[in-house]
C-alpha cells in the first residue's frame, strides 16, 4: 500500500495514519513528526523551528529532502503532512506513485477544538485530547507515564495561522488530486475507530 492522507491541521492525520502503518504493515512517514524531531537542527534558510513556532510551512528544500530519504527506504507507506503546496505535489509525482489519496474532511471551528485541546507526550509521542481522548490520569500517559504537553505550536492564534496556511497553500493541491479523478473524501467527523473504518473501506475498495 502507498497510500497519501490529506486533511487540514487537527484532521486527525496522524492519528489515522498510525492505525494505518499499523493495520497495514507498512512506514508511517509523516514530514511533522521528522522535522519536530529535527527541529533545531541548522539550514540555509534557519532552523524548522522558526517556522513550525509561527506556523508558517518549512522551506520545500528541506522537507523534499526528508520525504525523499523516507520514501526511499519504505515498501509501502502511509504518508502524512505532505505535499503540502504545488511544488511539493509535483516533486511527490516525480519520487513515488500513490495507490490511494483519501482526504480527512472536518469543519473548521472542530479543527480549533481539536487542535487546542490536544496534548502529546513527552517521552513517547502519543496524542490525546482533554475533551475527545482523555488519558486515564490527567496530564499523563497511559502508554509510558511521560508527561503530557501542549505542542508549541496548538495555542489558539497560531492554530489559526496554520489553518490559515492550509486554505492558502494546501487546498490547491486538494483540488490537484481531486481533478485528476484519483481523491477519495472521507468525513472526518466522528470517532476514531469509525474514521479509521470508513478510510479502510476506501483504500480496499
Ligand atoms: P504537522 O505535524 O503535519 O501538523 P498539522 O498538519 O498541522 O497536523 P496536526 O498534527 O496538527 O493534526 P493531524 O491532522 O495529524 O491531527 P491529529 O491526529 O494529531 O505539521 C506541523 C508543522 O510542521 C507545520 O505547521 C509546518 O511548519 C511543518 N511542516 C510539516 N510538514 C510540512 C511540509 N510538508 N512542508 C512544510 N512544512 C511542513 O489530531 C488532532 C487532535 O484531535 C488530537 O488531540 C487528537 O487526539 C484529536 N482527534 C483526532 N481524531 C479525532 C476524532 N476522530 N475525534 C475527536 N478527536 C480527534
Ligand atoms: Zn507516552
Amino acid at each position: 500500500h502507498r497510500i497519501l492522507l490529506l486533511g487540514a491541521p487537527g484532521a486527525g492525520k496522524g492519528t489515522q495514519s498510525a492505525k494505518l502503518a499499523d493495520e497495514y504493515g507498512v512506514e508511517h512517514v509523516t514530514t511533522g513528526d521528522a522535522l519536530r524531531a529535527n527541529k533545531e537542527m541548522e539550514t540555509e534558510y534557519g532552523t524548522p523551528k522558526s517556522f513550525m513556532d509561527a506556523g508558517e510551512l518549512v522551506p520545500d528544500p528541506v522537507v523534499n529532502e526528508i520525504v525523499k530519504a523516507a520514501l526511499e527506504d519504505a515498501d509501502g507507506f502511509v504518508l502524512d503532512g505532505y505535499p503540502r503546496n504545488l511544488d511539493q505535489a509535483e516533486y511527490l509525482s516525480e519520487i513515488t506513485d500513490l495507490d490511494a489519496v483519501v482526504l480527512l474532511d472536518v469543519d473548521e471551528e472542530v479543527l480549533v477544538d481539536r487542535l487546542t485541546g490536544r496534548r502529546v507526550c513527552d517521552d513517547c509521542g502519543a496524542n490525546y485530547h482533554v475533551d475527545f481522548q482523555p488519558p486515564e490520569e490527567p496530564g499523563v500517559c497511559d502508554e509510558c507515564g511521560g508527561d503530557l504537553v501542549q505542542r508549541e505550536d496548538d495555542t489558539e492564534e497560531t492554530a489559526r495561522e496554520r489553518l490559515e496556511v492550509f486554505y492558502d497553500n494546501t487546498e490547491p493541491v486538494v483540488d490537484h488530486f481531486r481533478d485528476e479523478g484519483v481523491l477519495v473524501e472521507v468525513d472526518g467527523e466522528a470517532t476514531p475507530d469509525e474514521v479509521f473504518e470508513r478510510i479502510r473501506d476506501v483504500v480496499e475498495n
